[in-house]
């Protein structure tokens, strides 16, 4: 069976959305230093995007987490891949991810930074799958709620596939 892609967020609309949520940014950090951590591998493009329609100077870094699952439904479990290398002690962090649908690798990622004494930690979010959400996360800064489908393309995966789509696409079966 064949998994076509079908586009449910066009790269107009992201890129409309992104500039929205870097104006936000941009002027809640106005004071600040903020160190931008992007969750990886899905939020890699997101992130680009995101520091280039920053008009301000940030610092960037790289958490990468493996969840564990079979194919579309997380297990739970939540693994670091790749840490940080910065100090964060102090730091205003900025978490950059694609999606949150359980809730339970952000809630993990939060834990791992708040143990290292940041001065704040917010949450930005390209993606919102709410009706799947087993652990409570506030989304500081959100780009788009999607329904309970499975969503690939603009970073995100599955098995791999797909993350170089423009859109943010829906699977469905042939
Ligand atoms: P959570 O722990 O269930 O919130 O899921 C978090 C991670 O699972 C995300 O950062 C994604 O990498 C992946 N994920 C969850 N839903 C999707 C989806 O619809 N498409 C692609 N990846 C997803
Ligand atoms: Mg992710």
């Amino acid at each position: 069976m064949n998994k076509k892609p079908s586009v449910l967020i066009s790269r107009e609309q992201l890129t409309q959305r992104v500039s929205e949520l870097a104006a936000q940014i941009q002027q809640d950090y106005r004071h600040k230093n903020p160190l931008l951590v992007c969750v990886l591998k899905g939020g890699f493009i997101f992130m680009a995007d995101l520091v280039r329609s920053l008009d301000m100077p940030v610092e960037i870094e790289f958490l990468r987490i493996f969840s564990y699952g079979s194919g579309t439904e997380s297990s739970g479990k939540v693994e670091v891949v790749q840490g940080l290398k910065a100090n964060i002690e102090g730091r205003d962090i900025l978490v950059v991810e694609d999606i949150v649908d359980t809730g339970l690798s952000m809630c993990f990622v939060l834990d791992f930074l708040k143990q290292r004494s940041p001065a704040s930690v917010k949450i930005c979010a390209l993606l919102d799958k709410p009706s799947k959400r087993r652990s409570e996360v506030c989304i500081d800064y959100l780009g788009f709620t999607v329904p309970d489908k499975f969503v690939v393309g603009y970073g995100l995966d599955i098995d791999e596939q797909y993350r170089y789509l423009p859109e943010v696409c829906c699977i469905e079966e042939d």
